[in-house]
């Protein structure tokens, strides 16, 4: 994994985006990607017009999933932007989406990621994850969902689904999200194509200090998301973006609370998935590569006592499997 040094990206000029190579493919990904998880979730036209305006503000990897019902505007928002000339090709752009649990079983991983590539109009995605180590016996149509639809994935044969997306090249890497320590070591000790990405909340307030160190050592690319605590979302709150300390950095700098949050996010070397759909919030958010924490406001930041937003249970419901999990995350 690429590794940047602080004073070479306080050097970067404003709206410059760096990059990380991830694992040994040697894959390049842009350390910011925009997330397309809102709620409520808006119209097609909406979420497509705020996701090219998201690509006229620099942002080149956007974040998706089956079950945030983004996938189809994101596929109309990239083909207006070629249309408009915005990108010239697909491949300036990197977009990440995600097995949904419904689909975790191994003869379910083909036809989902053609599913999600069909509601993209795209011919592979770049990354393809995991989004819970959980299985759904039927399709969600509304949370919570009844116990017993919650079963643990056969993660040996969903890997093998996941192994097979990439040899058949519907996406160029793959990896998972919401793995624990423990979860992501075990995939490890059987993989053949071991996970390129863990994607996990992390932010000031959560700061999954085991898990960057594990990602590290193992050379997973840990990616983050909700980075300002999910602010104003069913699923987060203003806990980031209202912290003392953080507006105090803030305010001596010159900042906004949101980009403090981001800037220490990246300065732990993860990658960060934020979503804006406002124009300028989305350029503030993209405003954090010229600048730097200063040892102080850094040491300030680790004291912040720890607190987890997102939680599977507030989805899916209190059963005993989900508990399992988030009390593992
Ligand atoms: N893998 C997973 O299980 C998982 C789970 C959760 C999220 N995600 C992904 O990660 C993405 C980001 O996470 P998230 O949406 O949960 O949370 P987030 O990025 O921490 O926060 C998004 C919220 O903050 C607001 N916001 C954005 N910039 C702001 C700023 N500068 N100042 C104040 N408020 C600001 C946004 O409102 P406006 O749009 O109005 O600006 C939005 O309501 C999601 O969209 C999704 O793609 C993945």
């Amino acid at each position: 994994m690429e590794i940047r040094t602080h004073q070479q990206d306080c050097q970067k000029k404003m709206g410059f985006v760096p990059e990380v190579t991830l694992g040994c493919s040697g894959q390049t990904m842009p350390v910011i990607g925009m997330g397309t998880a809102s709620y409520p979730m808006p119209d097609l036209e909406t979420a497509k017009s705020a996701i090219i305006e998201a690509m006229r503000a620099g942002y080149r990897h956007f974040d998706t999933a089956f079950a945030y019902r983004s996938e189809q505007p994101l596929g109309e928002a990239i083909a207006e932007a070629l249309h408009l000339g915005i990108i010239k090709s697909r491949d300036e752009l990197f977009i990440t989406t995600k097995l949904w649990c419904s689909f975790a079983e191994r003869d379910q991983i083909l036809p989902a990621i053609k599913i999600s590539l069909q509601n993209l109009q795209l011919d592979y995605v770049d990354m393809y994850l995991i989004h819970w180590p959980v299985r759904l016996t039927q399709h969600v149509t509304k949370t919570p969902i009844p116990k017993e639809q919650v079963v643990p994935m056969d993660m040996k044969t969903v890997w093998e689904g996941m192994e097979e997306c990439q040899n058949l090249g519907h996406t160029r890497g793959i990896g998972v999200s919401n793995f624990s320590c423990k979860k992501l070591e075990d995939l490890l000790s059987f993989c053949k194509i071991p996970p390129a990405i863990n994607q996990v909340e992390m932010n000031p307030l959560w700061k999954q200090k085991e898990l960057v160190e594990l990602c590290k050592a193992k050379g997973v690319h840990l990616s983050a998301y909700s980075p300002l605590g999910a602010n104003g979302t069913k699923w987060g709150d203003n806990r980031i973006v209202e912290c003392d300390v953080l507006e105090g950095i803030a305010k001596a700098r010159g900042k906004s609370t949101a980009q403090v949050a981001l800037r220490w996010v990246y300065e732990q070397g993860a990658s960060i998935i934020s979503k804006s759909f406002n124009k300028q919030r989305m350029r503030e958010n993209l405003d954090i590569f010229d600048w730097c924490l200063t040892e102080e406001e850094s040491n300030k930041i680790i004291q912040l006592p720890q607190h987890k937003g997102v939680t599977l249970a507030s989805i899916l419901g209190p059963h005993d499997l989900v508990l399992e999990i988030d009390a593992d995350l």
